[in-house]
């Protein structure tokens, strides 16, 4: 594995393999890699012939009140964690670099970017469009890979990606759990002994919306006030939303049609740790 921080050489290196006619493709990440992101790097690895994995703790995408000082960063353990999942390339660009004095420049999905996250953290997912944009210009991927456990930034993502006519596929890789049920995250590390315990709320309260429906609830209502009084019942637990949308456009569901999907979502706090996670439940 390669480690690259030069734009002009990452950009050089991919534009020289697009014209071999290598194929590749890009995992971004913000490091502190866990097994979640190695799955998606071995997703990559079986879709094309040169991944390039990214690590880049994006400062656009965090409020000035949220954790972008205190996130986790161990660049060689990303390194060796990459390496292993099977990235040739390590891209670790500066923020100088990314962001010059003077930067003036940036992509927003308008509507989708204000829903379920967007409500919480407004400018968030400008800050992901724009990283990840200049990414795919950097990397010049055929193929990008995203987890499900970001249900909202893949939809905003693909919707980027069609409006802008970037030439690429998004491949979704599904969330990687621990033993317990928590969604892999790299923000699990903050999580004090009880909070990590009550965590596992999160998971529960999705699997009894799922078997909710299955057993016939069609009231979004009922299912969401459900899911909260089980997050309610942790006493660490702060709920930023629950949510029961539409998978594509995100608008809070009224109703459940047979053959239909929604997105079932959340946002719940463990003292000063966010944590996101949802299904996606088919209505039979
Ligand atoms: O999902 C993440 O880790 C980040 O939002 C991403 C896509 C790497 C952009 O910074």
């Amino acid at each position: 594995m390669k480690r690259i921080t030069a734009l002009g050489e990452m950009q050089s290196f991919a534009a020289s393999n697009r014209r071999a006619g290598k194929s590749i493709a890009v995992v971004p990440t913000m490091g502190f890699l866990h097994d979640g992101h190695a799955s998606l790097i071995r997703a990559a690895r079986h879709k094309a012939e040169i991944v390039v994995t990214t690590v880049f703790v994006n400062p656009a995408q965090f409020a000035p009140h949220e954790d972008f000082t205190k996130y986790p960063r161990d660049i060689e353990r990303d390194a060796r964690i990459a390496s292993d999942a099977g990235t040739d390339i390590l891209f670790v660009p500066a923020s100088a670099d990314i962001y010059p004095q003077n930067y003036h420049t940036y992509i927003a999905v308008e509507e989708l970017s204000g829903r379920l996250e967007g409500g919480v953290r407004p400018t968030h997912f400008r800050g992901v469009t724009t990283i990840v944009a200049k990414l795919f210009h950097l990397t010049l991927p055929h193929y990008a890979i995203f987890g499900q456990k970001d249900a909202q930034q893949v939809v905003i993502i693909k919707k980027m990606v069609a409006d802008l006519n970037f030439d690429l596929e998004i491949v979704v890789c599904p969330t990687m759990r621990e033993p317990d049920g928590l969604a892999m995250s790299s923000r699990n590390v903050y999580l004090s002994e009880a909070e990590r315990r009550q965590s596992t709320v999160l998971v529960r309260s999705l699997r009894e919306a799922e078997a909710m429906v299955r057993s016939g609830e069609r009231d979004p209502k009922r299912i969401r006030e459900r899911m909260q009084a089980m997050i309610a019942a942790e006493p660490l637990a702060s709920i930023d939303y629950v949510s029961i949308a539409h998978p594509e456009t995100l608008v809070e569901s009224a109703g459940m049609e047979s053959g239909r999907a929604l997105l079932v979502s959340l946002a719940v706090r463990f003292g000063a740790t966010r944590l996101i996670d949802n299904c996606v439940v088919a209505v039979p």
